[in-house]
């Protein structure tokens, strides 16, 4: 049983976000919406719900909007009062947040995620912490890193989400190879970055949420490069199973990488279909098609 709190998490949200041009040229692929929030919103709150206190944005050039998106809006909130719309004035809330929440910092180069998470260093100190990747949209009851955190606090040691691939896909994704699995938790036995489907027998692959002790920075410190010329966070984590437990758990919503484009229009669908005031245009639309 672990006896550390995790109350930090880093997002990394740096990436030029070319696979959504022309639109990011001047939008940050986290602004993107889904419906009417933005998809580092679904983020923070999933951070929050889990009983995240601080967080650090790992940003770049370009960036700064995203930060801006969660000011409190005080004019804003007060002038939608004034016009007695309260509900909105309390949306406006809702998506703010307080003092010292949120922090940032600059990735100066784009040398990968395992750089962009060791950028986040003096903010982790040495406590343990969640990485949580926006692209990445789990929605489902339970918050995918609330779960991730039940299995942490229970076992300790490092916990990362994960799903079944395809074994043709396995190269998109760091994958956990593993010796013993209960239920939906999966004990890895070894990690590896974007493997050919021939480099490895397992097709568990790994979805942007982990929990991390602070020794990971240490490895990433090493700044050795590994798949695609980057520094990789898979490498780092495996550096560590030398010393360290890791598991993965199998969580239980639902999974749109909204990195890809096709993902990305499905989630919208799914949380149109999950507001009653938009499902039956929806639905009606798609048995029309
Ligand atoms: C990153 C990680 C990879 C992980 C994936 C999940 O890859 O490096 O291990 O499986 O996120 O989305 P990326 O998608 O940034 O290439």
């Amino acid at each position: 049983m672990s006896s550390y709190k995790v109350r930090k998490a880093v997002i990394p949200a740096a990436g030029l976000g070319t696979r959504f041009l022309p639109i990011t040229k001047t939008i940050p692929k986290e602004l993107l919406p889904i419906i009417d929030r933005p998809l580092i919103e679904f983020t923070i709150n999933e951070a929050r719900d889990a009983g995240i206190e601080e967080i650090c944005l790992v940003s770049g050039r370009g960036k700064d909007a995203i930060i801006d998106y969660f000011d409190p809006c005080e004019n804003l909130q007060r002038h939608l009062k004034e016009k007695k719309k309260y509900d909105l004035a309390q949306t406006v809330r809702e998506s703010g947040l307080s003092e010292g929440q949120l922090c940032a910092v600059r990735q100066l180069q784009p040398l990968g995620l395992g750089h962009a998470i060791w950028c986040a260093r003096s903010f982790i100190e040495s406590e343990p912490f969640a990485v949580l990747l926006p692209d990445d949209l789990i929605l489902g009851e339970k918050g995918c890193l609330t779960e991730l955190l039940e299995v942490y606090n229970e076992y300790g040691g490092n916990v990362l989400a994960v799903k079944g691939v395809q074994k043709s896909q396995v190269n998109k994704y760091g994958i956990v190879e593993y010796s013993e699995r209960e239920g939906s938790i999966y004990k890895a036995t070894n990690l590896i970055e974007k493997p050919s489907p021939q480099e490895t027998h397992s097709s568990l692959a790994i979805i942007g949420r982990y929990v991390l002790n602070a020794s990971v920075m240490k490895h990433l410190g090493l700044k050795k490069t590994g798949s695609g010329g980057e520094i990789q966070l898979t490498d780092a984590m495996k550096l560590m199973l030398k010393e360290e437990e890791f598991r993965g758990f199998s969580f239980s919503g639902r999974h749109f990488d909204c990195g890809c484009k096709s993902e990305y229009l499905l989630a919208q669908i799914e949380a149109g279909l999950k507001d009653p005031s938009m499902k039956p245009a929806i639905q009606d639309y798609i048995n029309h098609c």
